[in-house]
């Protein structure tokens, strides 16, 4: 009888042995824990198709990120529900517009106890629910970049960290920088959407957004899901642009991208674990076919393991309890 040579088993003999070989390891402070806040709100709405996820009204907000701070997590992703839409999504650059007015909030009352990020992008503010300005029946690539300079420029006013372009138009990343830059806004940090694919992972976020396209889809601006190596040019291209962190989006069907970005860049490297993900785990969780608590944390784990320096994700405060539970 031949014994095996080499037993794997022996590392896995203990909970302490095997913490010894733990390879990758989860926190609170890999989370960057999006944020929902809607003009003109009374009171905090649910997001149907998100359990626990939220819509606030402004003065909901420094209340939620106090909660996001004592759990640890060291980032929060703005984005903002206006009242008014129009096709040139201008409710987005106003100095006084929502997301401008929760980012100077937080900052007055946290100062830098939180990173301040927010989303850069157009279709919650156009009348067209598209991520970029419609001239004829197209979406103009370089009229759009103008308005994404605008609007990263209006939350650096007050007070952003990091714009987070998500409209996928071409040079997206140069155009801010250079904006910011010629503004004096130096230090405020990119961090685009870099691979954002044409997802069917997103519908849920626009429940919680209110911005599908009122006609067509976004199959000629984001990446498909069948290409690989278009994602990577996409990411490849950012860099040379001057990012200042990569993001891949979604993440779970993408691990595959996670990882190769890691292993071919040095550039910090973000997931977005969306909205679908997140609504697919909750509805199983709550029909008992999934432990949520079990099944959230492996997600994150495989994440991280792939490659990932943070995740934006919905499980950020569920997921942060997990831990010091853990
Ligand atoms: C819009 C935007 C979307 C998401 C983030 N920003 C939706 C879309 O492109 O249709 C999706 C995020 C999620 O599903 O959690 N620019």
């Amino acid at each position: 009888m031949s014994f095996p040579t080499r037993r794997l088993r022996r590392l896995r003999t203990s909970d302490k042995m095997r913490e010894l070989v733990q390879e990758t390891t989860l926190s609170s402070k890999d989370f960057i824990c999006p944020v929902f806040v809607q003009e003109d709100l009374k009171e905090r709405i649910k997001v149907e198709s998100m359990s626990e996820i939220e819509r606030l009204p402004l003065r909901d907000v420094n209340e939620e990120v106090e909660k996001i701070i004592n759990l640890e997590i060291p980032a929060i992703m703005l984005f903002g529900i206006p009242t008014a839409k129009d096709e040139a999504g201008s409710s987005a650059f106003d100095d006084n517009g929502i997301v401008q007015k929760a980012i100077s909030q937080i900052r007055e009352k946290f100062g830098d106890k939180i990173v301040i990020m927010a989303d850069v992008c157009l279709c919650q503010f156009t009348s067209t629910g598209h991520c970029g300005i419609i001239q004829g029946n197209k979406i103009d690539n370089d009229t759009s970049l103008e308005t994404l300079a605008k609007i990263a420029i209006s939350q650096a006013k007050a007070g952003v960290d990091t714009v987070s372009p998500s409209a996928m138009m071409d040079g997206q990343v140069a155009a801010i920088r250079k904006a910011l830059d010629d503004s004096g806004f130096t230090d405020v940090s990119i961090m685009s959407h870099s691979a954002k694919h044409r997802s069917n992972f997103y519908s849920p976020f626009r429940d919680a957004a209110e911005c599908a396209p009122k006609f067509g889809d976004r199959k000629t601006y984001q990446v498909p899901y069948t290409n690989a190596r278009e994602a990577i040019m996409e990411i490849e291209t950012d860099i040379e642009e001057g990012v200042d962190i990569v993001m891949i989006k979604p993440a779970l069907a993408y691990l595959d991208l996670i990882a190769e970005t890691r292993r071919k860049y040095s550039i910090p490297v973000s997931a977005y674990s969306v909205s679908g993900e997140y609504a697919l785990v909750k509805a199983a969780s709550q029909l008992g076919y999934v432990n949520e608590k079990d099944i959230t944390l492996e997600i994150l784990y495989s994440i991280k393991r792939a490659g990932a320096d943070m995740i934006v994700t919905y499980f950020a405060k569920s997921a942060s309890k997990f831990l010091q539970e853990s």
